[in-house]
């Protein structure tokens, strides 16, 4: 996925950082901002139980299918439709099944009238975030996969599987510089390239994780935890924005939409993390709810929240202390959200220990 500001270069950083605090070896990883697997991947290959969170629904998507499908696929009920799938090679069956969706007739409906350029041409808002191509593909995609759901042919995790390879497939493709804030006003080489549509990785593994598609703090209400790793928004920008077109492929859901990029109403998920007048209090409540023994927060010194503000809420629960680390910015941080003048950050992982 295009991510300006992933967790991915900090990962032995913040599994370091965790052996130094948690004096338990077996404990569960509970990732409640989650977006993707980035995080909370690389607790689960350390063999850590995982319990993973966020507000949108696409990222529920992708985690659905990386955390919980776990044993082979095997589509028996679209045999008739599909009879490549007729082989005994159950590896093959993904395959065969991504290779016959990207293959479909055209299909022009929400993605290709919204957000692709033919049809926008001489409109007031002209849109380019798909080349034509891609806009239709990944319509015919979409609505082939809810038809099948719709009439029994794939179960849930066939499902989800297939909505996560194309949310994956179409991000590839997307014509943007990082996130669908906005679009470029001519198609990148990417862009370009025809959408294929390939199977996202299934992870074989004895289950025993869960995912969530609630507001933290609300989930953190009704749950218990052991270690809980949080990377919250940083900035006013709502992920809702910046993902919206994802948002809306992965609920299919053909929202009415307004304003120069076409943008979904995201009122309902706004984020209280990305309010400099409401981040404070969300987080002191999220801290006090809590029942967890550790929990660690990934958040720099440029943000929303102050370092004197995130002290003084995680210290009412106990031992606080924290880790840094130098880190050079994304690239594309660079090009497009250019809010921080420094090429790098200091990054913190604050941490508290709870008082039993
Ligand atoms: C900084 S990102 C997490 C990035 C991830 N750790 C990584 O390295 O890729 C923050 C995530 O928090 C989610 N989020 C924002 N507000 C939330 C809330 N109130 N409850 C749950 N998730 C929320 C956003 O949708 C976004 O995916």
């Amino acid at each position: 996925m295009n991510y300006i500001w992933s967790k991915l270069s900090l990962l032995e950083f913040i599994e370091q950082s965790i052996n130094q605090v948690v004096s338990e070896k077996d404990y569960t990883f509970s990732d409640l901002f989650a977006w993707t697997w980035i995080v909370w991947r690389y607790f689960k290959k350390k063999w850590h139980k995982v319990i993973a969170n966020d507000l949108q629904y696409y990222s529920y998507v992708l985690n659905r299918h990386y955390i919980w499908n776990h044993t082979d696929l095997y589509f028996s009920n679209l045999v008739e439709e599909i009879p490549g799938l007729l082989t005994w090679d159950v590896n093959t069956y993904k395959e065969i099944v991504c290779n016959y969706l990207e293959n479909l007739p055209e299909k022009k409906w929400f993605v290709y009238t919204n957000y692709s350029f033919w049809w926008t041409k001489g409109t007031e808002f002209e849109r380019m975030y798909f080349s034509d191509e891609n806009a239709w593909k990944c319509d015919a995609i979409r609505d082939k996969i809810d038809e099948r759901k719709k009439d029994g042919k794939i179960n849930d995790d066939e499902y989800y599987f297939l909505l996560c390879s194309l949310l994956e497939s179409v991000d590839k493709v997307a014509n943007t510089a990082s996130v669908y804030w906005a679009f470029l006003k001519k198609l990148k080489k990417s862009a370009q390239k025809s959408l294929e549509l390939t199977p996202a990785d299934l992870m074989l593994n004895e289950q025993d994780h869960i995912i969530y598609n609630e507001d933290i703090n609300t989930l953190i209400k009704n749950t218990k935890h052991d270690v809980v790793y949080l990377d919250p928004p940083y900035n006013h920008r709502q992920y809702s924005w910046n993902y919206h077109i994802l948002e809306t492929i992965a609920k299919n859901d053909k929202p009415k939409i307004k304003g120069k990029t076409w943008m979904r109403d995201c009122s309902e998920q706004k984020s209280l993390y990305c309010s400099r007048d409401k981040v404070k209090k969300a987080y002191s409540d999220l801290i006090s709810n809590i029942d967890a023994k550790y929990v660690f927060l990934s958040y720099n010194d440029e943000w929303l929240m102050s370092l004197e503000d995130i002290k003084e809420i995680m210290s009412q629960r106990w031992e606080y202390w924290y880790f840094t680390k130098k880190y050079n910015r994304f690239k594309a941080d660079k090009d497009e959200n250019r809010e921080y003048k420094k090429d790098y950050v200091y990054e913190y992982l604050h941490y508290v220990k709870i008082e039993k």
